[in-house]
Parts: structure tokens; C-alpha cells; sequence
């Protein structure tokens, strides 16, 4: 069944947003890890951060290797303020977002589905033809960026946090 291409453009909602900023975006580089972890202080709690040594991991061995690739948002100033990190596997048709995050002064522009819609295009050139993703169930402004881009819930797993919240999957053909 065909499948509607990644969108932007918001399908239902008609609050207003703030202006769109300009940004800048680029492919995640090993070179990045600092700015990244920066970035991962400033929008998660800690127990939700990755670790460096996990970074480090991911930008230096998987990102070469073609077993992990991201996207950053750059602004005006040259400052990091979003990056999205997808997990492949080799012959896989299947990419997990493993992470996307944007800098609490750039929220609420549509820069998260910016980057998501961006970072499909480019995974589809890879051959990838799904998108799959497991986010906290009350995580709402994570929820609401994947629902409006065409993700729907496939499964719910009780207990999936550490802490004990449930964890929901959600997935979109692109
Ligand atoms: C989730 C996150 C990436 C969204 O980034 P963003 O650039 O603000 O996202 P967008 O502007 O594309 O969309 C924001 C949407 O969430 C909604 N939203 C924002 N905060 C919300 C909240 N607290 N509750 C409910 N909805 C919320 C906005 O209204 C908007 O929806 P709309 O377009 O239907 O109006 C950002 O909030 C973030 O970095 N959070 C911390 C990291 C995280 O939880 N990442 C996801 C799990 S890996």
C-alpha cells in the first residue's frame, strides 16, 4: 500500500506557532560528541541520558561503519540546537530512531519534525522503508511530533523504563 511521504505541515493542528527560525542541517560527524552530549545534558533527565562512552560508541564506530546516522540542526550562531540518531542494521529495511532532542529555546518551531522528515528522505535513499521508535508513554511533546508525522502505535510494553513507566512503539512506513 502506498504511503503518504513525511510531511512538515502540521495535518490537523491550527494553534499558532512561533515564526520558523532558519536552520541549518547537516549529518552527524564523530567530531560532534561534545556538542552532542551538551545537547543531551540540557533536554534529558538523568536517567533518560545515554552515557558518553555510549556516544562516543555510536559517533566513532557505528556512524563510519554505516550502522548508526544522524542529523543536526544548526542556528545563526553556529549553536547545535537539535540532532536525531537512527540505528541500521546491515540489509535491514527497518531504521530506529534511537534518540531525537532540540535545545529547549528552539522547541515548539517544528524543528523535531523537521529533522525526522529530513532524516527520512535521507534514509530512504539508503533503502530504509520503515521507521520504528519505543518513547515513554507520558513523554506527550515526543508523542505529539511523531503522531502528527504519520507514526502510529504498534505495541505497548509495561515496564519498559527502568523506573517502570510504560513503553510505547510506535512505527511509520516512509
Ligand atoms: C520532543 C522534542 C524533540 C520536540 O521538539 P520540538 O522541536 O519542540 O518539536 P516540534 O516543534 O516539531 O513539535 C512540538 C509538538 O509538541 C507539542 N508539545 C510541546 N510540548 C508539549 C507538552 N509538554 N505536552 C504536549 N505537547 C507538547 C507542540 O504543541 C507541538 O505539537 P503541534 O505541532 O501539534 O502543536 C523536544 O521537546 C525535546 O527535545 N524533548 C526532550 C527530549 C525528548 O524527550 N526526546 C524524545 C525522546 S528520544
Amino acid at each position: 500500500m502506498a504511503t503518504a511521504p513525511l510531511t512538515t505541515t502540521p495535518a490537523r493542528s491550527t494553534r499558532s506557532r512561533p515564526r520558523p527560525i532558519d536552520f541549518r542541517f547537516r549529518p552527524l560527524r564523530p567530531a560532534d560528541l561534545d556538542a552532542v552530549m551538551a545537547m543531551e545534558a540540557e533536554c534529558f533527565a538523568p536517567a533518560d541520558r545515554f552515557s558518553r562512552r555510549r556516544y562516543r560508541h555510536l559517533l566513532c564506530h557505528a556512524l563510519p561503519r554505516g550502522t548508526a546516522w544522524g542529523l543536526l540542526a544548526i542556528n545563526g550562531r553556529g549553536d547545535l540546537v537539535g540532532v536525531t540518531l537512527f540505528l541500521l542494521r546491515r540489509g535491514a529495511r527497518l531504521a530506529r530512531l534511537y534518540s531525537v532532542s532540540v535545545a529547549p529555546a528552539a522547541r515548539g518551531r517544528g524543528l523535531a519534525s523537521q529533522l525526522i522528515t529530513r532524516a527520512a528522505r535521507s534514509l530512504r535513499r539508503r533503502g530504509i522503508d520503515r521507521i520504528g521508535l519505543e518513547v515513554r508513554e507520558r513523554n506527550t511533546a515526543a508523542r505529539s511530533v511523531y503522531e502528527r508525522l504519520g507514526f502510529s502505535i504498534s505495541q505497548r510494553f509495561e515496564k519498559y523504563y527502568a523506573d517502570g513507566e510504560t513503553g510505547i512503539r510506535y512505527t511509520r512506513r516512509i
